[in-house]
C-alpha cells in the first residue's frame, strides 16, 4: 500500500466479463453486438467480492471510512455503465459486480406497522440503481465511435512506420494462424478481431482449443496489444487518440471532488466500461512509463481504482493514487504511478488532466469534427454556403 492514511472513497473503472465474439470495424471501431456469458457474470461477481474485501471489510487496511458495508446506502454509491456497442454486455456485467460488492443480506428488511418483518426477495437481494450511458445521449463512455478525427488518427497509425514494421513481423505468424480463422482477414489492421476470435474460441470451443498450437493465443494477444495500444493512445495526452479517456475525465474529477467533500455522501463511484479507456488512462497518466507491461488490452473483469486518501496532516489536502488488478486470474491490486509519483494531491491530479478533458458534448463534437451525429448538429449553427452544394 502506497498510502497509509484513511481512505475517503474510491473511483472505480471496471471492465466487463467474458462474452462471445466481438467484431469491431478496424477503421471506425463501429461495434457488433455480442452477449455476456455465465462465466462473465461469475468473473464480475468475483471482482465485486474482491472489491468488497478491499474496501468494505472493516478489517481491511483500505476500508472506506464511514461506508455502509452490509446494507447499501444508495447515496454513498454512484454506478454508471456503458450501454454502447457490445449490446447489453456491460450493463449486465455491472449487475454481477454489484452482487459481489453488496451481496444479499437478511438485514435488507423492514418491519411493518402490523409487526411483520419483510426481507427483500432472493434472501435480501440489494437492487442498486445503475445509470445506463447511451452513446447517442451521452458520449462520455464511448467517445471513440462516430468520431471522424479519431478515424483519421487510426488511419495515420495504420500508415505509420512502427505499424508497418510490426505488421511485417506478425505476417509469418498470421499466415500460420490463418487456417484457424475461417474467412477472417489476416491483414494486420484486423489484429484486434483476430485476437478476439482466437481468445473467445480458446475459452468456448474445445475442438479449437485442442487444435490451436499452445503459443498461438499468447502471440495473438501480444500483437493485438501493440495494435490497440497504438489506436487508443496519442503522441501527446491531448491527442484525439486518447479520446476514450478524455470524455471520462469530467466524471472522474466530479466524483473525486465529491468524495473529498465531507459534506457530500458519495464514497464509491463505479463506471463499467470496455478495455479502451484503460489504455488511454495509462497513457495520459504516464503510468506506462513506470510499468510498460500494462500497455495493452486489460483482461476481462479488470479494475482500476483511484483512491482518495485523507491528508497526512490537517494542513494538507487529500491525495489520489491508482491501483490496478488485471482480471480474475490476477489475485491482487498492483500500485501504479501517476505522473511518475506513487500518489499526488487531488488538486494536482485534476489540474494536470483538466486541459485534456472533454467536458461537454459540444467540446467532443469539435474535437472529433463531428457535425451531425450524437447531437452535434445543434451546435452547427453557422451554416456555410458550401454545405448546401452537391
Ligand atoms: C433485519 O435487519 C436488522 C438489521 O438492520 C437485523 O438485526 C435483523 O436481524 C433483521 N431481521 C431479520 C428477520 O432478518
Ligand atoms: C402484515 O402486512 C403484510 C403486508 O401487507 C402482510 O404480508 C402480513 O401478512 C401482515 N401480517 C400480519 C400478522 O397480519
Ligand atoms: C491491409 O489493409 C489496408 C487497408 O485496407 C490496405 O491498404 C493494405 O494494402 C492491406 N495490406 C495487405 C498486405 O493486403
Ligand atoms: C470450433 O472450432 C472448430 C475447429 O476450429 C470449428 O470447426 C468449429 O466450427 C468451431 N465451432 C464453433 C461453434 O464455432
Ligand atoms: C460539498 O457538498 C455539499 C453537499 O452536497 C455541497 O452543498 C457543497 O457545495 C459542496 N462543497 C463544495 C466545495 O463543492
Ligand atoms: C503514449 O502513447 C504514445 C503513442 O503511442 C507514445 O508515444 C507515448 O510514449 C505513450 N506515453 C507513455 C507514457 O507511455
Ligand atoms: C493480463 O492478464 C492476461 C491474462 O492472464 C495476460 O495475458 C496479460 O499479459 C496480463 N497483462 C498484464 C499487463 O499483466
Ligand atoms: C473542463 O473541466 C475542468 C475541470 O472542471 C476545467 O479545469 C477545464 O478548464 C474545463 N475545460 C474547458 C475547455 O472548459
Ligand atoms: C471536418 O470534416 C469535414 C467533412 O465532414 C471536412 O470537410 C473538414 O475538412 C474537416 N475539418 C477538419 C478541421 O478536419
Amino acid at each position: 500500500m502506497v498510502n497509509a492514511t484513511t481512505v475517503l472513497g474510491v473511483v472505480l473503472l471496471a471492465r466487463h466479463g467474458d462474452r462471445l465474439e466481438f467484431f469491431q470495424d478496424p477503421f471506425t471501431y463501429n461495434p457488433a453486438q455480442t452477449v455476456l456469458t455465465p462465466l462473465g457474470s461469475v468473473q464480475e461477481q468475483q471482482l465485486g467480492t474482491f472489491l468488497r474485501s478491499t474496501y468494505l471489510d472493516p478489517a481491511s487496511p483500505t476500508v472506506i471510512d464511514g461506508i455502509s458495508a452490509d446494507v447499501v446506502d444508495i447515496n454513498q454509491v454512484a454506478v454508471r455503465a456503458d450501454a454502447g456497442g457490445e449490446g447489453a454486455v456491460i450493463l449486465v456485467s455491472v449487475q454481477g459486480l454489484l452482487q459481489g460488492l453488496f451481496p444479499p443480506t437478511t438485514d435488507n428488511n423492514i418491519t411493518l406497522a402490523n409487526g411483520t418483518t419483510i426481507v427483500a426477495p432472493l434472501g435480501g437481494y440489494q437492487a442498486i440503481p445503475v445509470e445506463s450511458v447511451e452513446p447517442n445521449e451521452d458520449v462520455s463512455l464511448e467517445g471513440f465511435t462516430s468520431c471522424p478525427n479519431f478515424d483519421n488518427h487510426i488511419n495515420q497509425f495504420y500508415a505509420s512506420e512502427p505499424f508497418i514494421t510490426e505488421a511485417n513481423i506478425a505476417r509469418p505468424f498470421l499466415e500460420k494462424l490463418h487456417k484457424f480463422l475461417g474467412d477472417r482477414s489476416i491483414n494486420f489492421t484486423n489484429m484486434y478481431n483476430i485476437f478476439d476470435f482466437v481468445n473467445v474460441q480458446s475459452i468456448h470451443n474445445a475442438t479449437f482449443l485442442a487444435e490451436l498450437p499452445p503459443t498461438f493465443g499468447a502471440q495473438a494477444y501480444g500483437f493485438a496489444n501493440f495494435h490497440e495500444n497504438g489506436v487508443f493512445t496519442g503522441a501527446a495526452p491531448g491527442d484525439i487518440g486518447n479520446v476514450a479517456i478524455r470524455t471520462v475525465l469530467p466524471s472522474i474529477f466530479t466524483s473525486l471532488t465529491r468524495i473529498a467533500n465531507s459534506s457530500d455522501p458519495l464514497k464509491l463511484a463505479l463506471s463499467e466500461i470496455s478495455y479502451k479507456p484503460f489504455i488511454s488512462l495509462f497513457n495520459v497518466t504516464d503510468a506506462t512509463s513506470t510499468d510498460p507491461s500494462i500497455a495493452g488490452i486489460v483482461d476481462y473483469a479488470s479494475v482500476v481504482s483511484l483512491e482518495v486518501h485523507a491528508p497526512a496532516s490537517p494542513a494538507d489536502e487529500p491525495t489520489v493514487n491508482m491501483r490496478f488488478k488485471n482480471g480474475t486470474s490476477d489475485p491482487t491490486f498492483h500500485d501504479l504511478t501517476l505522473f511518475g509519483a506513487s500518489s499526488v494531491p487531488l488538486s494536482q491530479f485534476i489540474s494536470q488532466l483538466a486541459p485534456i478533458a472533454l467536458n461537454t458534448t459540444q467540446e467532443w463534437c469539435t474535437a472529433c469534427n463531428q457535425t451531425t451525429l450524437r447531437g452535434c448538429s445543434v451546435f452547427n449553427l453557422d451554416p456555410l454556403e458550401g454545405s448546401r452544394s452537391t
